[in-house]
């Protein structure tokens, strides 16, 4: 443990604080599928996480991450497209690294998205779910190590990690919408090898109604950094393990994640004037 959270933090918006511009209170994480959201940001300011001093840089081919900031709706956000993975070797103090920048750069909010397997056999591929909490089963959690107090809590409460009053607000935004929304429990795992059927039984049996390789890191780093936090899933595939299970196919999980990613942009445009 060589440098602190808090001064890896300070170093990175140090060597971005300028070209990040005026504080930006919408913090938007863009899951798979959702990428395009990035495109409708208007003066868009673009910083690949390659230029943030600190920030690790993947490995991974094909890796495309930045920080877009800009206005949406109406509203100054700063987005980061391109998650970050643990399965991506990242670790989970990276990935907090992250958040705490979105909160530093001025979020208030953070609005976290992910594509996820449906758990519940009521949900079908293309849905969304408004995520109400969530069970961390990737058996890692970014606050291991020597707490920064002045970043937050040694041992922060995570009962109302999904803020009730942004879910109702989020809630009213679909119905407004017109959109049909989910509401349910995230399962995140660490991936990459997707569940067996025995653990996707034990998952839904755990009262989860979705599963997914990201989220619960970055929102017990919000948490820690007492930024509320409103989750969506978009729901690419099934993932009930019961014996009509298929193997998913890669073609079927995008135009789903398009499917959803499309309603979950309607949601947006609706709840960000507010
Ligand atoms: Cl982690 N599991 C399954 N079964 N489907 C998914 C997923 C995970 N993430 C997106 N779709």
């Amino acid at each position: 443990m060589s440098e602190s959270q808090l001064a890896r933090l300070e170093r990175a918006h140090a060597s971005i604080a300028k070209r990040a511009g005026a504080p930006a209170p919408i913090a938007i994480m863009l899951g798979s599928g959702l990428g395009q959201l990035a495109d409708r940001v208007e003066d868009a300011v673009t910083i690949p996480y390659g230029e943030v001093e600190g920030f690790p840089v993947s490995t991974a081919p094909g890796h495309k991450g930045a920080f877009v900031i800009g206005h949406l709706e109406g509203q100054r956000v700063i987005m980061m497209q391109g998650r970050l993975h643990l399965y991506e070797g990242w670790s989970p103090r990276d990935i907090a690294l992250a958040v705490y920048l979105l909160k530093r750069l001025g979020a208030q909010t953070l609005i976290v998205t992910n594509a996820a397997g449906s758990l519940n056999p009521d949900y079908d591929p293309g849905d969304v779910m408004l995520i109400e909490d969530h069970m961390n089963f990737t058996g890692l959690n970014p606050l291991v190590g020597p707490n920064d107090d002045e970043i937050g809590l040694r041992f922060p409460d995570m009962s109302r990690a999904y803020d009730p009053d942004l879910l109702a607000m989020t809630k009213k935004a679909a119905d407004a919408a017109g959109i049909a929304v989910r509401q349910g429990i995230y399962a995140g795992v660490l991936g990459p090898s997707l569940e067996t059927s025995a653990e996707r039984r034990y998952y839904r049996a755990s009262g989860s109604d979705a599963v997914g390789m990201s989220t619960v890191t970055e929102v017990i780093a919000a948490g820690h950094a007492s930024l509320p936090v409103i989750g969506l899933s978009a729901i690419t595939n099934k993932a009930t393990g019961g014996p009509d299970q298929q193997p998913d196919t890669i073609e079927e999980v995008f135009a789903n994640a398009e499917i959803a990613g499309r309603k979950i942009e309607a949601i947006l445009a609706k709840l960000l004037p507010n």
